[in-house]
């Protein structure tokens, strides 16, 4: 049997390398997923998730996540959660328990505490120099505050056939304190079921929930699409249809894998992906195509490039 991973934006890379290791020796899937998203938690010039992750309005960097079990159905979320340093883990823990699986805010950060898991204060000097200089914008223009909300998503397939997906995310940038995206909700932000496959999406939570967009993909897989038929057929007429009735939609993007390792991604944004089954990782990068496909191309050096000049520019 084969095994494979899919997981969103270019910073998921080295990530899915460490998670390559574990998959192509016969490791667990679950495992795979959890030490990708540990790897993005840890970066510090990632400005979306984990350490180094952009706060709320208050200066507080509030963290979003989720596990699940491809199997077992088992599902462990914690949404609002502070100074942890991985907030997969914490979700990845939960989803061992029958009650109390979803935790948000205090009721979060003291199960993570309690259960010794690693805490810190996730606000680095560079997130709150960009914070503070937001907060400053604000005062004289009138700018729109919210910005930044690339989550990382994985699935993953071990070569016992078994799925995991997890998630994880600082949220939207200067959210109000509470605020929940999509990434910690079953079936929005995540969803796999090893008979099937597995999706996860990045994005506007607010868009993506209206249309249970993770669900829907593996729903069309089950229904005998291809993982990249399911994307298209789940994500473009919803787009459509959200422009109709509510009068726009946000920037998102979802990816999924099948329980063959076959994989497909949708966008309606330049989105940036890494996969790899049975071969090295490789970045792609993804474009709305014509008439509700998806455009997939390789990722250039000179986007690499600048990506990582970007990232790491000076705050002034
Ligand atoms: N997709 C992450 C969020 O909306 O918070």
């Amino acid at each position: 049997m084969s095994w494979g991973s899919i997981a969103t934006w270019r910073m998921s890379y080295e990530g899915m390398v460490e998670a390559k290791k574990i998959l192509s020796q016969g490791g667990n899937s679950g495992d795979a997923v959890e030490k990708l998203i540990k790897e993005v938690e840890s970066y510090p010039y990632y400005k979306s998730v984990g350490f180094g992750g952009l706060p709320n309005e208050n200066g507080v960097v509030q963290m979003d996540a989720s596990f699940m079990d491809g199997n077992t159905l088992a599902q462990g979320a914690i949404a609002g959660i502070q100074d942890v340093k991985h907030a997969i883990s914490v979700a990845r823990s939960l989803s061992k328990r029958h009650y109390n699986s979803f935790l948000v805010g205090e009721g979060a950060t003291q199960y993570a505490k309690l259960h010794g898991f690693e805490t810190t204060n996730m606000l680095t000097d560079r997130a709150k120099k960009i914070w503070e200089k937001k907060k400053k914008q604000l005062q004289t223009k009138a700018l729109n505050p919210y910005d930044g909300h690339d989550t990382v998503g994985a699935v993953c397939l071990d070569k016992c056939g078994s799925m995991a997906v997890g998630t994880s995310t600082s949220g939207l940038f200067m959210k109000k304190p509470g605020r929940v995206g999509d990434s910690p909700l079953s079936g929005s932000g995540f969803y796999v079921d090893s008979e099937i496959g597995g999706a996860a999406a990045t994005g506007l939570g607010e868009d993506i929930m209206k249309g249970c967009l993770s669900y829907e993909i593996i729903r069309a897989m089950g229904n005998g699409k291809t993982p990249q038929e399911a994307c298209d057929k789940a994500v473009y007429p919803f787009i459509k249809k959200l422009k109709q009735r509510y009068g726009k939609a946000g920037e998102f993007s979802l990816i999924a894998m099948n329980n063959k390792g076959e994989w497909g991604v949708a966008t309606n944004v330049e989105f940036t992906f890494c996969v790899a089954n049975e071969q090295d990782p490789q970045i792609l990068i993804a474009y709305p195509g014509n008439e509700e496909t998806t455009d997939i191309q390789p990722i250039t050096k000179e986007w690499l490039d600048k990506y990582e000049k970007r990232i790491k520019k000076p705050i002034d």
